[in-house]
C-alpha cells in the first residue's frame, strides 16, 4: 500500500538511520527497488521526476507503485521529486502520490515560503506530506555557476519551516545532482547541518544528490561500448554520516542509471545471440535490486526499519 513518510521518517530520526528514495520512470526500476527493500525489510521511497511522470504517465506510475508494493509486500511512499509548481502538485496529488516536494530554491526566501506554504495548505487538506528546500546546490539546478553551491543558512531554516509548516527539509552542504559532480574532492558541510540540527530538534532533513558513483559500474558501463569520463560521486562514509545525523532521506537516482546501464551493457555484449528485452532488462532490474540493498545496508542503515 502506499503509505506517508510520517512514521518513517520518525524512526529513522530516532534510529540514527535514513530512509533511502530512489527515483525509477518504469516497472524493472521499481521492482527492483522494491525487491532490494523487501529483502532488506527496510522502509524506501520511490519518487518521479516530472520527466519521469511524464515518461510514465501519472495515473500508470500511481497504479504500478500500488500494486507492485501490494505485490511484493512492502508498503512504500510515492514522490514527487522536484515539484516546480502547484499544478505539477495538484496533478499528482489527485492522482494518489502520498508525497511531494515542491522546489522553490530557485526563488528569493518570501516567494519560496509563499508557494511552499500553498503546496502545504493543498497537500495536508489531502493527508499528503510535502518536502521542500532552500539553499541550492551545484549542479543541475544552479543555471549559474555549476561549481558554486549556495549552502543552506540555518536562521533561514528555522524560519522557512515554521512559517511553511512543510514536513521535511532538503538543504544544500556540499552534494551535487548527476554523475559529475565535483572536479576535486567532495567536501560536505557537516557544521551546517549540525547547526539545523541543533536549532530544529526532531525535524526531519533531505539529502539530494547523493549518489556515490561506483568507479567499478562506471569501468563496466566503459568495458562494454560505454563512454564516461570524469564521473565522480558522494564517499559513502559521508553518507552514513549523515544518516545517523537529522538526514531522514537521501536521494538516489544517479547510481541506479549507471548500475542498470552497467547490467545492460554487459548483458548484451556477452550475449549477442539473445534478444528477449526480459533477459537484458531484467539483468538491469537484477542491477538495481543489488544496489539498493547495499545502499540500505552501507548507506542508510534502514536495515529492518519495518
Ligand atoms: O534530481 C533530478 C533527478 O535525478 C531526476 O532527473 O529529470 O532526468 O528524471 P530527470
Ligand atoms: P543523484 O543524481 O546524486 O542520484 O541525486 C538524485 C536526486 O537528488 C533526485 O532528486
Ligand atoms: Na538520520
Ligand atoms: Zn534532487
Amino acid at each position: 500500500a502506499l503509505i506517508t513518510t510520517k512514521e518513517m521518517f520518525k524512526k529513522a530520526y530516532e534510529g540514527g538511520y535514513a530512509i533511502g528514495a530512489f527515483n525509477i520512470s518504469d516497472l524493472e526500476q521499481l521492482q527492483g527497488v522494491l525487491r532490494g527493500a523487501k529483502a532488506k525489510n527496510s522502509y524506501v521511497m520511490i519518487q518521479a521526476s516530472m520527466s519521469a511522470i511524464k515518461y510514465a504517465g501519472p495515473d500508470t506510475l500511481v497504479a504500478m507503485v500500488k500494486t507492485a508494493s501490494d505485490e511484493i509486500g512492502v508498503d512504500v511512499a510515492l514522490h514527487l521529486d522536484h515539484g516546480p509548481d502547484m499544478e505539477a502538485v495538484k496533478t499528482c496529488i489527485d492522482a494518489g502520490f502520498s508525497s511531494v516536494m515542491i522546489d522553490g530554491s530557485h526563488y528569493d526566501f518570501e516567494e519560496n515560503v509563499r508557494v511552499t506554504k500553498e503546496v502545504v495548505d493543498y497537500a495536508h487538506a489531502r493527508g499528503v506530506v510535502v518536502e521542500a528546500e532552500l539553499g541550492v546546490l551545484a549542479g543541475i539546478e544552479d543555471e549559474v555557476s555549476s561549481d558554486k553551491h549556495i549552502y543552506t543558512q540555518p536562521d533561514e531554516a528555522v524560519e522557512f519551516v515554521e512559517r511553511t509548516g512543510v514536513d521535511s527539509l532538503a538543504i544544500a552542504i556540499g552534494t551535487a545532482h548527476g554523475a559529475f559532480k565535483f572536479k576535486g574532492e567532495a567536501k560536505l558541510r557537516f557544521d551546517i547541518l549540525e547547526e539545523i540540527q541543533n536549532r530544529l530538534p526532531g525535524f526531519p532533513i533531505v539529502l539530494h544528490g547523493a549518489s556515490a558513483v561506483d568507479q567499478n559500474t562506471i569501468a563496466i558501463c566503459n568495458e562494454f561500448g560505454g563512454d564516461i569520463a570524469g564521473a565522480k560521486g558522494i564517499p559513502v562514509e559521508m553518507l552514513r554520516k549523515a544518516s545517523s545525523m537529522a538526514v531522514c532521506k537521501i536521494n538516489m537516482d544517479t547510481d541506479l542509471r549507471l548500475a542498470m546501464t552497467a547490467a545492460i551493457r554487459k548483458y548484451l555484449a556477452e550475449n549477442p545471440k539473445q534478444f528477449d528485452p526480459r533477459k537484458y532488462i531484467g539483468a538491469g532490474r537484477d542491477a538495481i535490486q543489488a544496489v539498493v540493498e547495499n545502499k540500505i545496508e552501507e548507506v542508510l542503515g534502514s536495515t529492518n526499519s519495518i
